[in-house]
């Protein structure tokens, strides 16, 4: 990714989500998320085209939601390396605004073609770390998949600890893990962040399962290609029109199994996610002073996982 032309590193590209958790932050707890996700949009789209890069935006914000975008295609930089970006300024908009924990400031970046452009659709996933991540597998009964991982990480299932994102399409799901004997830890929202803390260990957090949206599982791949855990993913369009946008996309097939390789392919993949809340990957933003720390990780698919803390001099800002 760091060609010997290109003056550009994986650490310079922490700035873009160290710059737009600190735009968020702003706004955390105030029951704004369009406003917190404009201003992260806002700083990222500087911060970019500050850069000595040939950026494509593939996967941005948008239809979805109808949030202020860095849309598909939106070429950013100042030229330079020709790289592919997904974005999500704010992962869990609804956390920022109500203050709850892990909502990051995310990107994923690689050379041109490395990062599936996945509809703004929704996708089944499954993610888990390194250890369990031969064994396990999307089309294998919830049972099975538990089972795999708590001998993976030689614990008893009581103890094996599943993430899903709380909502009644998943009533089934929560039953059938609980049946089996898991522990669930249910999400209102973040499941980036959730897939991610499945393959870094020490975040107690061992299975993601569940669906959500399909660009934020492009994101969940790229990271964990970095981690070297293994996350599946279906598409799930909810309706006939997102069945359609798929195909014409080019999702002949939907009911593929959309592996690591198929959602960020790229040789070079570079993660990078900044903390806005407190989270169980990395804290979030906290002001003293006139400065700010920021705690982020950043990932290269070469295997360097960086934890970086950061402390940013603000400009003076006016007595109210
Ligand atoms: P936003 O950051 O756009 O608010 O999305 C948060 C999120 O919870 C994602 O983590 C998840 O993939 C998706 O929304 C789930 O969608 P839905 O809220 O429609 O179930």
């Amino acid at each position: 990714m760091q060609p010997p032309d290109s003056p550009v590193t994986s650490l310079d590209f922490v700035k873009v989500t160290e710059n737009a958790a600190l735009a968020a932050s702003r706004w955390m707890g105030r029951g704004e998320r369009d406003i917190a996700d404009g201003a992260a949009v806002e700083r990222m789209r500087e911060t970019l085209n500050c850069m000595n890069i040939a950026g494509r935006i593939v996967i941005g914000e948008g239809e979805r939601d109808e949030a202020p975008m860095l849309f598909i295609g939106e070429e950013l930089g100042r030229g330079g390396f020709a790289v592919d970006i997904a974005v999500d300024p704010v992962e869990g908009t609804n956390l920022v605004a109500n203050g709850l924990p892990n909502s990051i400031a995310v990107m994923a970046i690689s050379e041109r073609g490395g990062l599936l452009h996945a509809p703004d659709s929704y996708m089944k996933k499954l993610a888990v770390g390194m250890k369990a991540a031969p064994f396990v597998h999307i089309d294998a009964g919830v049972r099975d998949n538990l089972e795999a991982v708590a001998n993976a990480l030689e614990k008893p299932l009581s103890d094996v600890t599943v993430v899903i994102l709380d909502r009644p399409r998943h009533a089934q799901l929560i039953a059938e893990v609980r049946e089996a004997g898991a522990r669930i830890k249910l999400i209102s929202d973040g499941d980036v962040d959730a897939c991610i803390a499945t393959a870094v260990p020490g975040t107690g957090i061992h299975v993601a399962m569940g669906t959500g949206g399909a660009p934020e599982g492009v994101l969940a791949a790229a990271a964990i290609k970095c981690l070297g855990g293994n996350f599946m993913g279906r598409l799930e369009p909810r309706n006939p029109e997102e069945a359609e946008r798929a195909k014409a996309m080019g999702f002949g097939d939907l009911g593929r199994v959309l592996t690591i390789d198929d959602l960020a392919k790229g040789e070079n993949v570079i993660f990078c996610a900044t903390g806005i809340t407190d989270g169980d990957l990395v804290r979030g933003v906290r002001f003293f002073g006139n400065n700010a720390r920021t705690h982020s990780i950043v990932m290269h698919s070469d295997g360097t996982v960086r934890f970086i803390e950061s402390v940013h001099r603000l400009a003076a800002r006016p007595r109210r």
